[in-house]
C-alpha cells in the first residue's frame, strides 16, 4: 500500500481516477486497545468480538489481530471463509439470528464454528438439523429489546419477543451441552448509553422467568462514533453503564459477558478522497456516491465531515453548503447534506469525507461500473475520535464565526416543513 502523509499530499503527487480511502491503521490499534483494556481486564469472563460486517478489509482484520483481538462476529460464509483464509485460529461466532441451512452446514463442518445465534424455535430447530443434533454448540438468543437512543434502530427485522424468550432460552439449554446465552442489539450509533443497562435488565427477566443459568451475556454493537450533528458521550460512559447492568443481574461468576462492537472500532480509521467531476450550483457530482461508499450519506441523510483539497493555489476562506451526486445515472445517488465547504469549490478539487470507515467501503457496489476504490496509509489524524486522536466533536459551521461563513441558503424550505 502507498503511504502519504496527509491526503493533501496524495492530491499534490498524483491525481486519481478513482476514490481513494486513506487509512489510518493507529487508529483502529487505539479502538482495540481501548476495547480489551477496558473490557477484557476484569474479575469476571469478557470477550470483545469485531463484527467484521462493518469493515471486513484485510489490513482491518491484521489490525485488530495485531492489537490482541481472537473473537470476530461473522454474519455470512463467505465471511467465515475469510476469517478462515487469513486467521485460522481465530474464534467465530456466527451471529446472524437467520441463516440459510447450507450455510449452517458449511459454518459448521468445514470451518469449525461453533457459535450461533438464533431468535426463534424454527431456527434453533434448523441448526440442530443441519449439525446431526451437535451437543457442542453455544447457542445464543438474540432477543429483541426496545432500543431508544439509538441512530440506527435494528429492532423489528431480528430478536425474539420478550415473551417468548423464556420458553426459547428453555430449548436451547436443552438442545447442547456447551453453553447458552442471551444477546441484543440496541441499535447502531447508539447515543444513550443507559439504553445498555436499560436492555440488561430487560434479559434479566427474561432469564429469571425461563430458570436458565445463562453462560453468556452478550451486549451486541452500537458503540457509537462522531459525526457533525451526532457527539455521543464518553466512550466511558458506555463501558460504565454496561458493568453496572452486568453487575446488577443474577448471574454466576462464570457468566461471560460480551460485546460485538464493528462501527466504533473502525469508523474514525479512514476518510475517502472524492474527485469533483462538476459543479452545478450547490450541487456537486463526485466519482463516489450512495452505491458506493456513501450510503449512509443517502439513505441516513447523515452529514459526513467534509474537508476540500487542490493540487495548486489558494481556496476560498468562506464557506458554503453543498449536497452531492454521486456517479451514477440514478437520481436516488444524492446526498443531501449540507456539507461545508469552500465557495469556489470547482471541478478537478478533491473533497475528503471522514469517519467513513464503518459501512462505508464495505457497503461499496459496482453499479453501473463504479465502485473501485484504491487503498493507501496516510499518517494524519482521524477527523475526529473518541478516543483521544482527535477532538471528539465536529463542528458546524453555524457553531462558527458568523463572519466568515455564509448562512445556509434553505431555511424557508425548513421552516414550511416543521409546521
Ligand atoms: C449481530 C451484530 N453485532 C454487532 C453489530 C455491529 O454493530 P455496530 O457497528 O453498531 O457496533 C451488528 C451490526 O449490524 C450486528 O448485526
Amino acid at each position: 500500500m502507498h503511504r502519504y502523509q496527509s491526503p493533501l499530499d496524495l492530491v499534490r503527487e498524483r491525481p486519481s481516477e478513482h476514490p481513494v480511502a486513506c487509512v489510518r491503521r493507529g487508529a483502529v490499534a487505539t479502538a482495540a486497545t481501548w476495547f480489551r483494556t477496558t473490557f477484557e481486564h476484569q474479575s469476571f469472563p469478557t470477550k470483545v468480538l469485531y463484527a467484521v460486517k462493518a469493515n471486513p478489509s484485510l489490513w482491518v482484520l491484521e489490525e485488530l489481530y495485531a492489537a490482541g483481538l481472537r473473537h470476530f462476529d461473522v454474519a455470512s460464509v463467505d465471511e467465515i471463509a475469510l476469517m478462515r483464509r487469513h486467521f485460522p485460529d481465530a474464534a467465530l461466532a456466527f451471529m446472524h439470528p437467520i441463516k440459510s441451512r447450507s450455510a449452517i452446514r458449511a459454518a459448521y463442518y468445514d470451518h469449525g464454528v461453533r457459535t450461533f445465534a438464533f431468535d426463534c424455535l424454527e431456527e434453533l430447530d434448523k441448526l440442530k438439523a443441519e449439525t446431526g443434533n451437535a451437543r457442542d454448540l453455544t447457542l445464543i438468543l438474540r432477543l429483541a429489546v426496545s432500543a431508544t437512543g439509538a441512530n440506527l434502530p435494528l429492532t423489528g427485522k431480528f430478536g425474539v419477543a420478550l415473551h417468548e424468550a423464556p420458553a426459547a432460552l428453555l430449548a436451547a439449554r436443552h438442545a447442547t451441552d456447551a453453553k447458552v446465552g442471551v444477546s441484543f442489539h440496541v441499535g447502531s450509533q447508539c447515543m444513550r448509553p443507559t439504553a445498555y443497562r436499560a436492555a440488561m435488565a430487560q434479559a434479566q427477566r427474561v432469564i429469571v422467568q425461563s430458570g436458565v443459568m445463562v453462560d453468556i451475556v452478550d451486549v451486541g454493537g452500537g458503540f457509537p462514533s462522531v459525526y457533525p450533528g451526532m457527539t455521543p458521550p464518553p466512550m466511558e460512559d458506555y463501558a460504565q453503564a454496561i458493568l453496572a447492568g452486568f453487575e446488577d443481574m443474577s448471574v454466576s461468576e462464570h457468566c461471560e459477558l460480551w460485546c460485538e462492537p464493528g462501527r466504533a472500532l473502525v469508523a474514525e480509521s479512514t476518510s475517502v478522497l472524492t474527485r469533483v467531476e462538476m459543479r452545478k450550483g450547490d450541487a456537486l457530482y463526485l466519482n463516489d456516491g450512495s452505491y458506493g461508499t456513501l450510503f449512509d450519506a443517502t439513505h441516513a441523510k447523515w452529514r459526513f465531515p467534509v474537508r476540500l483539497h487542490r493540487a495548486t493555489g489558494d481556496v476560498s476562506q468562506t464557506l458554503k453548503p453543498f449536497r452531492f451526486y454521486g456517479p451514477t445515472c440514478d437520481s436516488m445517488d444524492h446526498m443531501p447534506g449540507p456539507f461545508w465547504l469552500p465557495a469556489d469549490v470547482q471541478e478537478g478539487d478533491y473533497v475528503e469525507i471522514g469517519m467513513l470507515g464503518a459501512y462505508g467501503v464495505a457497503m461499496t457496489t459496482r453499479f453501473n461500473g463504479y465502485g473501485s476504490v484504491e487503498t493507501v496509509d496516510v499518517d494524519d489524524a482521524p477527523m475526529s475520535s473518541m478516543y483521544g486522536l482527535a477532538p471528539a466533536h465536529i463542528s458546524l459551521p453555524r457553531e462558527r464565526d458568523e463572519t466568515t461563513v455564509v448562512k445556509f441558503v434553505r431555511p424557508k424550505q425548513k421552516k414550511r416543513r416543521r409546521k
